[in-house]
């Protein structure tokens, strides 16, 4: 099984999402799954232009040349995809939404029904077959990762795969303050990945553990006075404070 991870987070594999990722990622190695993962932060990916070059011109590749093709060429060998992304304002960090925008070049300019009676453009060349987003966030509901997740499966729709699971842990503001606190989910995580890599599946139970907060709202509120008190501290070093 080939694996494509995009670690969306603009603080690449040094934030909650690049320990989320590394420990999915660990597990999907043990599982023998051949895994490849880019910091969309790293990569130089300009925005879609919309020329629609790729629907009319040359079908199936974008007119512009940068690291997109790199993730091109990861796309069409995975069968799995997996969108590691923090939420940034209720959607995608801009970097990774510049991939997800530039993916429309697998598209044909054609219309089809898909298989939930919705009109989508049918495909060029075939994306992963499933999708997977792990997400985190900087507050501590769960109801926080809502659009991202209509998004992902919107974004799922559109390229005919599967949105195979959702692996959302909120938090992160407290997570940072208690990085040990995050460990029992990372162990779950690695089960997760060695699973997706030898059953092509993940159990309803695990995905349920994974996406049970580390954190209570009051755990989190407890360490975010902490957290508010280091901001105050921050904010007076740097002659800003009120
Ligand atoms: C530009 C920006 C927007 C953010 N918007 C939200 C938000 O809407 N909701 C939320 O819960 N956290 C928000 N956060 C917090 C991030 O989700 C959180 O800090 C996360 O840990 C960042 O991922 P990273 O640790 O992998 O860098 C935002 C952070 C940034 C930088």
């Amino acid at each position: 099984m080939e694996v494509l991870a995009i670690n969306g987070s603009a603080r690449g594999g040094r934030g909650v999402t690049g320990r989320l990722l590394a420990a999915l990622g660990e597990g999907l190695t043990a599982g023998g799954a051949k895994l490849q993962v880019l910091e969309a932060a790293k990569l130089k990916v300009a925005p879609c232009i919309a020329c629609l070059a790729c629907m009319f011109k040359t079908p199936g590749v974008c007119a512009q040349r940068d690291d997109m093709d790199q993730v091109v060429e990861g796309l069409r060998q995975a069968s799995l995809l997996v969108l590691a992304a923090p939420v940034y304002t209720d959607g995608y960090p801009a970097q990774l939404k510049a991939v997800l925008d530039r993916m429309i070049c697998c598209l044909q300019p054609y219309l089809t029904r898909d298989p939930a009676g919705r009109e989508r453009h049918p495909l060029w060349w075939p994306m992963p077959r499933d999708f997977l987003l792990l997400a985190t966030s900087g507050f501590p509901e769960p109801a926080t990762f809502a659009p991202l997740i209509a998004n992902f499966r919107a974004q799922a729709a559109n390229f005919f795969a599967r949105p195979l699971a959702e692996l959302c842990l909120p938090g992160s503001i407290a997570l940072q303050m208690r990085p040990q606190a995050l460990e029992p989910h990372l162990e779950l995580l690695r089960r997760a990945g060695r699973a997706l890599a030898s059953e092509g599946e993940l159990d309803q139970t695990l995905t349920a553990a994974i996406n049970r907060p580390p954190l209570s709202v009051d755990q989190y509120l407890e360490i975010g006075r902490e957290y508010e008190a280091v901001c105050r501290q921050r904010l007076a070093k740097a002659g800003a404070g009120s």
